[in-house]
């Protein structure tokens, strides 16, 4: 190969080195590094706590605020029956196993007289409003760990509606009904 050849080569593998660069570059400014903001695997950390496998969480207790309205207190009576073994819902009635009931709703929590509360719902605090009774009578153990009422529960949404309607009639002067915010309010919208 002459001179000339030899300097041909050489320019056209320099001019092909220029263009590869040039190339590399121009790709660079089509298609950007993109930083990750995010790991791509989130791990969720509850807040203050570690990442460890929770239980799955139980599904109730459903809202009633909306069932209370058209619930059944007959009903409710009858379900009372599970609860006569330790409560009298009856005005003037005695503390049982458990407290007497009469007046319940909105009532403060663990203030019946007369009556031995365990410490952990006397510490608890508050009021029977529908949805702490609601709370309550869905799983009592798990809404005021270390009560004493050994009850499993009603599960079914509108048996707590009615044994809340039962207990609201059982006063001296029935608490007001759940508004309609109210309502909304505890379904969540
Ligand atoms: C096996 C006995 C037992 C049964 C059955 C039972 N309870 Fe109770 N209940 C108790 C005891 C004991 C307490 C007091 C709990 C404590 O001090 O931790 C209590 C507390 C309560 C309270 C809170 C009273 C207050 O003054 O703070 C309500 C409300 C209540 N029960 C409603 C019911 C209803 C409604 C039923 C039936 C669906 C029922 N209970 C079934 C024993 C029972």
């Amino acid at each position: 190969m002459d001179e000339l050849g030899l300097n041909k080569l050489f320019a056209g593998i320099l001019v092909a080195g220029l263009m590869l660069m040039a190339g590399i570059k121009l790709a660079d400014v089509l298609v950007p590094h993109s930083e990750l903001t995010q790991n791509a695997y989130v791990i969720e950390v509850p807040e203050g706590g570690t990442a460890v496998a929770e239980a799955p969480k139980a599904t109730g207790p459903e809202p009633i605020f909306a069932l209370l309205a058209s619930a059944d207190a007959i009903a409710g009576e009858k379900l009372a029956k599970k609860c006569t073994a330790c409560h009298v819902f009856d005005q003037g009635g005695a503390n049982k196993v458990g407290p007497a009931l009469w007046n319940i709703v909105n009532a403060n929590k663990g203030a019946v007289d007369g009556f031995s509360y365990s410490g952990a719902l006397t510490d608890f605090g508050g009021q029977w409003d529908y949805a702490a009774l609601n709370a309550f009578l869905y799983k009592p153990k798990a809404y005021i760990s270390g009560t004493k009422m050994n009850f499993a529960g009603l599960k079914k949404p509108s048996d707590r509606a009615n044994m809340i309607a039962y207990l609201r009639q059982q006063a001296d002067a029935p608490a007001t009904l759940p508004t309609d915010a109210e309502i909304a309010a505890e379904s969540g919208g």
